[in-house]
């Protein structure tokens, strides 16, 4: 479950094209747990069944008319290319968000709509980037998603500039193979996501995972731990707060051979060099950020957890027990167990998104009592 859970949305559908996509939407905003009521353009039965509508969402569709008070209004889809009757009705939509801002996110199919009413500008609107060359313009779901969940977290990182690593890096042995970990990069992925909908820039510095980027977030992609650190060195001096849930390899091959190494002896022995630990030359900065970093431990968790708190100079660590069926590596769950100078708080088995926002919810707290 996300944090759409028992969340009260109202989703306004316009006549125009983009309205196929509600269908799509609405199912995705139910799965999520919200509780759905649509209101519908005088024309929006020309581009979309206003009974499948009413089906997945499980209330009655509102037909509106013009001149009618909209009430509180949380999400709106603006169609491309709405017809004269869905202009009309959307213009006088737009024109009464402009004039009661609240809570609302607004999300513009058609940037256009800014010149018409300059006003809405202030609400902060969503450019919905669209997929262009279809019959039809297409929203990415999940981008919305990201946005609806976001305009529901409190803000309590809002404009901090947060640096994350996640995923494994890959040390090369030959061109065609590395040594390599478990880690799937969803820990870290989570985290970077979770900062975002707290309104931190997060900047995400991944190795090699087959995740799609999280919304919002600047992505640069690496792939050895001395890529990691060279890419970690160019912006850790702009960066406030500095989470460290990649899982670096401690050790490279000494060479990386340039061609395919050829099938020879019974025995390969494969000699390797220790990599620079990142998250300890971070820490040692001069004017170093808030430093976070995790443990992937398989015995005396708190013990050796601690140990690297200490050792390390770090502000707080995320310790995991790793090597098991569930948690750490690869899967959707995980248990972290926080420590910091001073404080612990241990967290139950949730899903890593659960995770990340707890453990966000400390930075948070921390960051605002540092000296
Ligand atoms: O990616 P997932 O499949 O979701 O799995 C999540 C995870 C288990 C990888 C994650 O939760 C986690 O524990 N990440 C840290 C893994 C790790 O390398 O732990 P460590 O105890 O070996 O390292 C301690 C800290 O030093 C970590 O913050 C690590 O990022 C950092 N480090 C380690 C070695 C190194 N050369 N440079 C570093 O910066």
């Amino acid at each position: 479950m996300t944090g759409l859970n028992n969340k009260k949305i109202l989703v306004c559908v316009s006549g125009g094209a983009s309205a196929h996509q509600m269908p799509e939407l609405l199912a995705v905003l139910k799965a999520q747990g919200a509780e759905l009521s649509v209101l519908a353009a005088p024309d929006a039965a020309d581009w979309v069944s206003l009974k499948l509508l009413a089906q997945l969402t499980g209330t009655a569709v509102r037909l509106h008319s013009q001149g009618e008070p909209f009430g509180e209004t949380r999400l709106v889809q603006v169609g491309g290319q709405p017809s004269e009757v869905a202009q009309a009705w959307l213009d006088e939509l737009l024109g009464n968000l402009s004039n009661e801002p609240s809570d609302t996110t607004l999300f513009l199919a058609d940037p256009s709509a800014v010149e018409r009413f300059p006003s809405i500008d202030q609400l902060g609107p969503v450019v919905l980037p669209t997929e262009t060359g279809l019959p039809l313009p297409r929203f990415d779901i999940e981008t919305i998603l990201a946005f609806i969940e976001k305009s529901l977290t409190p803000p309590i990182l809002a404009d901090r500039r947060v640096l994350v690593t996640a995923g494994p890096t890959y040390e090369d042995i030959d061109p065609v193979r590395f040594v390599g970990n478990r880690s799937s990069g969803k820990m870290g992925y989570a985290v970077a996501a979770a900062a975002w909908r707290a309104g931190a820039q997060v900047t995400l510095i991944s190795g090699p995972v087959a995740l799609s980027p999280p919304t919002g977030v600047a992505l640069i992609k690496v792939r050895s731990a001395e890529q990691m650190l060279s890419a970690v060195e160019t912006i850790i001096g702009e960066q406030e707060i500095y989470i460290s849930c990649a899982a670096v390899a401690d050790y490279r091959p000494a060479q990386s051979a340039p061609d395919k190494i050829k099938k020879g002896a019974d025995q390969m022995v494969l000699s390797m060099i220790a990599n620079p630990d990142i998250l300890r030359r971070v820490a040692s900065r001069p004017a170093s950020p808030f430093c976070v970093g995790f443990a992937a431990e398989t015995v005396r968790v708190e013990e050796y957890a601690r140990g690297k708190l200490a050792s390390k100079n770090l502000q707080l660590i995320a310790a995991n027990e790793v090597g098991g069926e569930t948690g750490g590596f690869e899967s959707d769950q995980n248990r972290l167990e926080l420590f910091w100078p001073g404080g612990r708080k241990l967290l139950g088995w949730s899903s890593k998104r659960e995770q990340a926002q707890q453990l966000i919810a400390v930075v948070a707290e921390l960051f605002a009592a540092r000296d």
